[in-house]
């Protein structure tokens, strides 16, 4: 009898920078498969304070001071359509995380073309958790820039990095 295959999850995201609510997402989709890989975009789009290699260290740092995680977790950038990384990972599912109603539109035609590229890699929806319902990098990086204390949403070691950013430090 052959073993049965390792299940490996992606959890895609910006991450400019990562908040304890992509922490949070990310402790629960390690309860789900046996490796997670955490895939940091490029994302020009979205014009990124940090650089890819900045935001790669960040959600490293962040994850390898995780109190509870549940499988392995790889982090890893990239910069190509997310279903050729997912399906170059080997993953069985792509893992979202669910904010509040407005963030729906999005993910269902995300999901919906991402099934039409790839149909047998499943995306899977988390809600993200009443505390982290309202939190945004976006937020975090204005609130910051402005003088305001995101010590709460963020990481200390995440803090840091984004006072220095911001010549806040
Ligand atoms: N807690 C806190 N914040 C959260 C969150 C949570 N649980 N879940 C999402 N967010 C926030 C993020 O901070 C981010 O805030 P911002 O818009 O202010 O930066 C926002 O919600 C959305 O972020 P995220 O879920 O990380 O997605 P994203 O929009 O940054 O990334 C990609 C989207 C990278 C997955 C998508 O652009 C992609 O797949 N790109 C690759 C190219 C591709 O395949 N394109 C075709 C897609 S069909």
């Amino acid at each position: 009898m052959t073993a049965p295959k390792k299940r490996i999850g992606v959890y895609p995201g910006t991450f400019d920078p990562i908040t304890k609510g992509h922490l949070h997402i990310i402790k629960r989709a390690s309860k789900q498969v046996d490796k997670l890989i955490v895939g940091v975009a490029e994302n020009v789009r979205k014009a990124p304070l940090f650089s890819t290699d900045e935001r790669v260290k960040m959600v490293q740092h962040d994850i390898d001071n995780m109190y509870e995680k549940y499988c392995e977790i790889e982090v890893r950038p990239f910069d190509n359509l997310l279903i050729h990384f997912a399906r170059d990972m080997h993953a069985h599912c792509i893992f979202r995380g669910l904010r509040a109603v407005s963030d729906f539109e999005f993910e269902f035609q995300m999901t919906g073309m991402n099934a039409r590229l790839s149909p047998d890699i499943e995306t899977l929806f988390l809600m993200a958790a009443d505390k982290w319902q309202f939190v945004s990098s976006s937020f975090v990086k204005e609130i910051c820039a402005l003088g305001g204390d995101v010590g709460e949403v963020v990481t200390p070691a995440t803090e840091a990095q984004l006072k220095r950013k911001l010549g806040r430090s």
